[in-house]
């Protein structure tokens, strides 16, 4: 069992619908099993605004829902048939003829669920399955006591869950609580805990301080009938996506990672990327920042506060005829204007260590001054030079960023993100990189214009030239190397790719 826990709802969504749809550009037919209820709305939101924006086609999606109501009318607002068309269905390209979900009513429950069950085989099963979970620990309609072998069954409702579900009957909000049971249906048909155990895939997902003891049952306890979701724990595929009230009562800390498995490569276009942080981007020299992750900064600054920790100077990048003060200030004048492009603001740390030759003291300085400005800032996410950069003030700037990192944790405990990021001058090996951020000409303008206002330095070496054509490169050769499933089918990411590696502290 894989264990995400993010900060809220809208952070489950975002996290599951890259799940999926990372599922569905691998394989373009995928077989999708869905869930109804509050939990996946979000989910479905992001998934259709995908499909606007054309970065996901479901021509060919086999879909297979979990469960339907029992005796009640498909055409009813409440039924699982109209959930699905009005929050999905209608407002994606699936074809009609490919959604499945269980009937309402037939002449006979057995030979329903067996028809179900059938199709699900010759579909050549479930890729991956979506579920929520119930406040008693039930999946679909598999309620406590249901067994762990069963199949798509007529399943009578647990008292909880008929409570809990009587809120979606909207007819009967204003009338009493023992009415509006009574009027629910009693039973519904449900995939069994065998058919869901069998999808290639399982992602679980959870939002709220109501479901924060079945999860915890589910994914700490005792594997129980008692606990229908803790089945899962023998999955070998299974991810769970929780906000900080579902994960409530967990024991062990869930060091939230950042990637699904070890060795995926995520891509992020503009919508995927994190919303309401505050970031910190240590720029080693005044245009580190620009040449390295331009396009990103512009992405991230729309909805993020994005501060550019300027670490040095840089006045030693020859400005003929100037003195060291003069050059000094039209660094940091360029740097200034381009963080008016890149929507930043620029901190100039000035740091110590680049003119020091024995400098542990000094180095602790400067760690000091970094550390006042986390204190200010207060940061979600670091971007750092990556591991491997070797230019003397690249590494440094990282060592006094990770030191500092380590002691805001000390006193104020917490997670960051830390994002590696490639520059022309120290370019990431097929494998170092976990993420890929993609984008289109208006941000490569963007980060272009933000370079070329780095005139001391373009002048000298053409790193704008450097950046841009970096960003194509890894645009034209990073899919058919590194990520799987890239056919003719490829949605529209954008033509532009700077690369990170994502991890988290
Ligand atoms: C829905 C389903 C149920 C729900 C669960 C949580 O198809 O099978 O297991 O996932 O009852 O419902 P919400 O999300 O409304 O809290």
């Amino acid at each position: 069992m894989r264990v995400i826990v993010v900060k809220n709802y809208e952070e489950v969504s975002a996290k599951a619908s890259r799940f999926v749809l990372s599922e569905l550009w691998r394989k373009p037919n995928l077989v999708l099993g869905l869930a109804t209820g509050a939990t996946p709305i979000g989910l479905y939101k992001n998934l259709i605004k995908a499909y606007k924006e054309k970065r996901a086609d479901f021509s060919d999606v086999k879909t297979f829902n979990l469960d339907e109501y029992w005796g009640i009318s498909e055409k009813a607002k409440e039924s699982y048939h109209y959930f699905m068309k009005s929050n999905l269905f209608s407002q994606i390209n699936i074809k009609r003829e490919n959604t499945n979900i269980p009937p309402s009513k037939s002449e006979s429950a057995e030979i329903a669920g067996e028809n179900f069950e059938r199709d699900i085989k010759q579909s050549g099963g479930i890729d991956l399955q979506v579920l929520g979970i119930g406040s008693n620990g039930h999946i679909g309609f598999c309620e406590p006591g249901t067994s762990f072998d069963s199949r798509t069954h007529l399943a009578k409702l647990s008292e909880e869950t008929r409570v809990a579900n009587s809120k979606y009957f909207s007819s009967f909000n204003k009338i009493g609580f023992e009415k509006k049971t009574s009027q629910m249906p009693t039973h519904a048909i449900t995939m069994g805990l065998g058919t869901i155990m069998e999808a290639k895939k399982i992602l679980l997902l959870a939002s709220g301080k109501n479901k924060a003891k079945a999860v915890a049952e589910a994914i700490e306890g005792p594997v129980s009938t008692r606990v229908p979701a803790s089945i899962l724990q023998w999955h070998s595929d299974a991810t769970i996506i929780l906000d900080e009230e579902a994960a409530f009562y967990l024991k062990s800390n869930y060091k939230s990672p950042l990637l699904f498995a070890e060795g995926d490569i995520e891509l992020l276009t503009k919508n995927d990327l994190p919303r309401k942080k505050s970031i910190v981007v240590i720029s080693p020299h005044p245009d580190d920042a620009s040449i390295s992750l331009g396009g990103t900064i512009s992405m991230l600054s729309k909805n993020n506060k994005v501060f550019v920790a300027v670490m040095t100077t840089g006045y030693r990048s020859v400005v003929s005829g100037k003195s060291i003060h003069e050059i000094i200030k039209i660094r940091e004048n360029e740097a200034k204007d381009e963080s008016k492009v890149l929507g930043t603001k620029a901190i100039f740390l000035r740091s110590e260590f680049y003119d020091a030759k024995n400098f542990e003291d000094i180095v602790k300085n400067d760690i000091k001054k970094l550390l006042n400005n986390f204190e200010k800032i207060k940061p979600d996410i670091i971007f750092l030079p990556n591991k491997k950069d070797s230019h003397p003030t690249h590494k440094i700037s990282r060592d006094v960023a990770l030191s500092c990192v380590e002691k805001y944790k000390k006193i104020h405990g917490g997670v960051f993100e830390i994002w590696e990021f490639e520059g022309p001058w120290s370019m990431f090996g097929e494998r170092d990189f976990n993420t890929i951020v993609a984008y289109g000409d208006d941000i490569l303008k963007n980060k272009m214009r933000a370079i070329s206002l780095q005139k001391s330095q373009i002048e000298r070496t053409r790193f704008d030239i450097a950046a841009k054509s970096l960003s194509q490169l890894r645009a034209s050769v990073v899919p058919e190397q590194a990520m799987v499933g890239y056919g003719a089918k490829s949605p529209n990411f954008g033509k532009y790719f700077e690369l990170f590696r994502i991890s988290s502290v």
